[in-house]
């Protein structure tokens, strides 16, 4: 079959949704590609590069329809490319399914089978084709250089001769994949920050990457995402009132806002009113990522940027993934070429719609001249609800010394009844062997024992470096043996021989193990 992507035809889209890479694997598929030109030059991808890669550059995009069977794009069709889109095709793309009844009815009257990438379900197989985190996550990357751009100082802070800077304080709202994503980017370059999200099971992702969450005192019991398959349910009015009082608390002292909440197939929850930038230093800056839903800052125009009276910058575009088109070109392609891999289980370049496959039927939303749009649920949750945890068991302090008292004496039982037996042992062994086998035998038990305690007190994960090193105790065994090796008897000579190679092997692999395992906690 042949696969052909056409130019975006959407004012400053500069995203392609084929790049020679992904076009190179899709050849080995078995298929055949075909690219518009000039399709990728705003992604620095010239058609010279695509004919490089085998790919069929045509004309224009009637010519493009006319040859692919397959069709991928970025954006949904516009009404023109939805008029000349031809029938009885399949088309790969974003289409926001939810408000686009219009496209949805005129694709099943083409008989065109339609997979929207935005509809890819959010479970572990289905992570490489997830295009909606991949854009999130270059979105919540570029929110933060955007901010940086529009932002008169540094985000870390210095000791310079000139004088001493303060770092700059970010408050990112809402800690989906581009909030995580604008977080790791302001904490890595040196930012003090704050992070909010109504789901509190984020918490301890925010703080493992270096950023403060911000707790809000409230009794009310937030719902854990799971309940809602990971996404926010909206938040109540008291709870509102709450997250108001904090964020009006923080925003004199905040610099930078990013946000990024969003609520499944509602419009964005506002959550920086017109007060709170009022509040704000002249010089700070807001990104709101949720520009294309609203936006959760009260003065965002959609699409735009501009400096309020009390010279705050608020950003507000809606393309930010296209701002970064080279990278989010390959990672679209690369979702895409997944998801095409996944349609073709015989690799033989031949698209196999598998009504059984979860991943398939959750992005289809039309076939066979049927709208399938909403899918039924996925038969594997999306993500799951965390298992309940163990209830803490607390000790009072008598408990305590009671409960150690007996662990005491359950130990020193243990270790008298050892020696007991050991020591009627030796005593039985000694009334029958010589003297200077005795010697020789009390060193043995002794050194075992005293070995046995000194390893079993080091934690399981340094076992390993810490018998590799041992392990060159082995050295001693050489010695002992290199003294028997000149020994009369075949016999000694032998049996020391065979001990010095199984302790040179020991000694050297032992070094290479503790080499090996020192590096993987090295960086390169
Ligand atoms: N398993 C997977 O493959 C996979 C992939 C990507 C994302 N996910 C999960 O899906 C979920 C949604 O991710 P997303 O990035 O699409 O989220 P999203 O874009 O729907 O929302 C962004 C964030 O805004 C938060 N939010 C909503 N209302 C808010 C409010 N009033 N105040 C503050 N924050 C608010 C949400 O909790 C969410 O974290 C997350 O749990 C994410 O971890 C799973």
């Amino acid at each position: 079959m042949k696969i052909g992507a056409p130019k975006e035809t959407m004012n400053s889209e500069a995203r392609v949704a084929l790049t020679p890479e992904s076009a190179q694997r899709l050849q080995k598929l078995g298929y055949e590609c075909f690219v518009e030109a000039g399709a990728g030059l705003a992604a620095s991808l010239p058609d010279a590069a695509y004919e490089a890669a085998g790919v069929t550059v045509v004309g224009s995009a009637a010519e493009l329809w006319s040859q692919a069977d397959i069709i991928v794009k970025v954006r949904e069709p516009s009404a023109d490319e939805l008029d000349a889109f031809p029938s009885n095709k399949l088309l790969v793309s974003f289409i926001n399914p939810a408000s686009n009844e219009p496209l949805l009815e005129k694709m099943r009257a083409k008989n065109t089978s339609v997979l929207a990438m935005d509809m890819v379900p959010r479970i572990s197989r289905a992570q490489k084709m997830d295009a909606l985190s991949s854009m999130a996550n270059i979105a919540g990357y570029r929110a933060v250089i955007e901010a940086g751009n529009n932002f008169g100082r540094f985000f870390t802070g210095q000791m310079t001769a000139a004088g001493k800077v303060p770092p700059a304080k970010v408050l990112v709202l809402g800690a989906g994949v581009a909030g995580l994503a604008a977080i790791g980017t302001s904490v890595s370059l040196g930012a003090i920050t704050l992070a909010f999200d109504v789901r509190p099971e984020v918490s301890e992702q925010i703080e493992s990457m270096g950023a403060e969450f911000v707790f809000l005192e409230f009794d009310e019991e937030q719902l854990d995402g799971a309940a809602t398959n990971g996404y926010a349910p909206p938040s109540s009015q008291a709870f509102i009132d709450k997250q108001r009082e904090k964020f009006r608390e923080l925003a004199p002292s905040i610099d930078i806002v990013i946000t990024s909440a969003l609520i499944p197939n509602r419009p964005a929850p506002e959550l920086w009113t017109e007060d709170m930038v009022a509040s704000m230093k002249q010089g700070s800056v807001i990104v709101d990522l949720a520009a294309e839903r609203g936006g959760n800052c009260a003065l965002t125009k959609p699409g735009a940027k501009f400096v309020t009276e009390n010279g705050v910058t608020i950003v507000g575009y809606t393309d930010f993934p296209s701002r970064m088109a080279a990278q989010s070109s390959t990672l679209y392609a690369n979702n895409i070429r997944h998801m095409i891999d996944d349609l073709t289980p015989n690799k033989d370049g031949v698209a196999v719609i598998d009504m059984e496959d979860d991943v398939i039927r959750g992005a289809l939303v039309t076939h066979q001249r049927e709208i399938t749009w909403p899918p039924p649920p996925p038969k594997i949750q999306a993500i799951a609800a965390a298992p309940p945890k163990a209830k803490e068991i607390v000790e009072s302090a008598e408990e305590k010394a009671d409960r150690e008292r007996r662990e005491l004496q359950r130990s020193l039982n243990s270790t008298a009844l050892m020696l007991g037996v050991g020591g009627f042992l030796c005593l039985a062994l000694g009334y029958v062997a010589p003297p200077s086998f005795m010697q020789h035998f009390i060193v043995f038990v002794l050194s075992i024992f005293i070995g046995f305690h000194v390893i079993w007190g080091v934690s399981h994960s340094l076992h390993t470096p810490l018998m590799a090193i041992t392990n060159a105790i082995s050295s001693i065994i050489i010695v002992g043996a290199l003294l028997q090796v000149v020994s009369g008897s075949w016999l000694v000579m032998t049996l020391a021989s065979i001990a010095i190679l199984i302790a040179s092997v020991n000694i050297f692999g032992g070094f290479l193990v503790t080499r090996r395992m020192l590096a993987m906690f090295q960086r390169s």
